[in-house]
């Protein structure tokens, strides 16, 4: 390495690479020339050292378990600002002042209701559907419903199609969880803020009034704000590689979902409340940790263990004291899987193990706890992730139409597969 470049060798050539450095966090080598100039082509599969764009969104620093949004601290924006600050602080790049957080709030409000036949859309599912099935497919069907924000040259249809994504992503999230339970849809009250407006229409029934409970209102604000965005994870890159190829940008956030759904992913947290729920009794415990820690058994202790933290999860530490405050809230005294989550924990920490493998409880590992507590069932877990995600997959893709260099993503491949060879004949092979 040498100045602001480095060399690589390869055979008989050296290639000079420009090394680019971030504002904080590690460097980069720019190897977009290196086909060019040698024939080949890096190898990362699950790109562990590959930075796949430039962002000035989202930082982490996963050994020292730093998370900021626009440069701000997780613990500072969940201790002292709200959900909504939070979307227009991953937009916008700068947090609101009074006036604009005012505006913003009113126009977010103003687009929660969704097109009616949505209504009918859903009676199309069966209503023991995952409701990350019904997300999926309702917040694809919306690129059927906006045309007038689907052009995503215009700044203003842009602007316009990112918040009908804040708000009708919730509406949708809610409707999905009355289908399953065979209850009506409830509409958004307008007069209630986000978080509050979300739990009404997920518990209101039309028999009797609905009072929102403003302790668990903030607890699940919080925990929209915690996982609000995570820079390059997969569902993100997922958006950013769909929406790369110009695609309508309802259709792009649905493929992120989709993304979001899997175990490694966002469905850990269902993962790992059913988890616990399996491992019962502390007894049990070390059973548990002996299946994680076997080679040959794929059992691996969900809600633990992360691609970028080498640390404590900064957010799980903020949803561990969340977690206490709505048992408190709820009278809960003694949850069971409380005990199994909080000495499961203390003995994953001080094996050698995890130690060694720096596996740390993530964000998943709590959050199950706490939306189980406020009446979510486990099914609903990573739809409450979606909601939350659904402004930091639209920040990374509005950043990205807006990068002047912008082209189609197309990785490429090292090929294994069979040299050209005939084709024979049906009655041959
Ligand atoms: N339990 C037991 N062993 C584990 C675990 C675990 N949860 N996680 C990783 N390991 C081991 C793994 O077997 C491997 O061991 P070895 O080096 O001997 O082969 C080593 O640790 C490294 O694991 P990896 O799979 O190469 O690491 P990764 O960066 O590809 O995977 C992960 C990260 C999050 C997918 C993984 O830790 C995992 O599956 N955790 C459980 C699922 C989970 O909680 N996911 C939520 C992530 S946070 C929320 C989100 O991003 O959506």
């Amino acid at each position: 390495m040498s100045g602001n470049t480095s060399q690589l060798q390869v055979g008989d050539k050296t290639v000079d690479m420009a090394i680019k450095e971030g504002s904080v966090g590690p460097a980069v080598i720019d190897i977009a020339k290196l086909y060019a100039q040698t024939g080949m082509f890096t190898y990362d599969p699950g790109f562990t050292s590959t930075a796949s764009c430039e962002s000035q969104i989202t930082y982490i620093d996963g050994d020292k378990g730093v998370l900021l949004y626009r440069g701000y601290p997780i613990e500072q924006l969940a201790e002292h600002g709200d959900f909504l600050e939070t979307c227009y602080l991953l937009l916008e790049g700068e947090l609101p002042t009074a006036a604009q957080k005012a505006d913003f709030d009113y126009r977010i409000t103003r687009h929660t209701m969704v097109h009616e036949q949505m209504a009918r859309f859903f009676q199309g599912f069966r209503r023991d559907a995952h409701p990350m099935a019904v997300m999926v497919a309702s917040i694809g069907a919306m690129s059927a419903f906006y045309h007038d924000s689907t052009d995503i040259s215009d700044p203003h249809q842009r602007m316009i199609a990112s918040m009908r994504m804040i708000a009708k992503v919730p509406t949708l999230a809610a409707m999905a969880y009355k289908y399953t339970i065979g209850q009506p849809f409830v509409y958004p009250l307008n007069s209630l803020d986000y978080t509050s407006n979300f739990l009404r229409m997920c518990f209101a029934v039309p028999a009797e009034e609905y009072k929102v409970n403003p302790v668990l209102s903030r607890a699940l604000d919080r925990i929209f704000i915690l996982h609000a965005d995570h820079e390059q994870n997969a569902s993100t890159s997922t958006v950013r590689l769909a929406g790369s190829s110009g695609a309508n940008p309802f259709a792009c956030i649905a493929a992120g979902t989709a993304c979001l759904w899997g175990p490694a992913h966002g469905g850990a947290n269902e993962a790992a409340l059913k988890m616990l729920e399996e491992i019962g009794s502390v007894d049990n415990i070390p059973k548990y940790i002996a299946k994680a820690k076997d080679k040959n058994d794929p059992f691996r202790l969900m809600g633990f263990g992360h691609r970028v933290y080498k640390n404590y999860d900064p957010r799980a530490k903020i949803m561990q004291k969340t977690t206490h405050e709505v048992l408190n809230e709820l009278g809960i005294k003694d949850d069971p899987l409380l005990d199994v989550a909080v000495e499961l924990e203390r003995i994953a920490l001080s094996d050698e193990y995890f130690i060694e493998k720096k596996l740390y409880p993530n964000i998943d590992f709590y959050s199950g706890i706490t939306l189980k507590a406020m009446g979510f069932p486990t099914s609903m877990f990573t739809v409450l992730f979606a909601v939350a995600r659904t402004v930091g997959w639209i920040a990374q893709w509005k950043e990205m139409i807006e990068d002047p260099s912008q082209k189609i993503g197309r990785p490429r491949q090292l090929y294994t597969g069979s040299a050209q060879r005939d084709y024979p004949p049906i009655g041959r092979r």
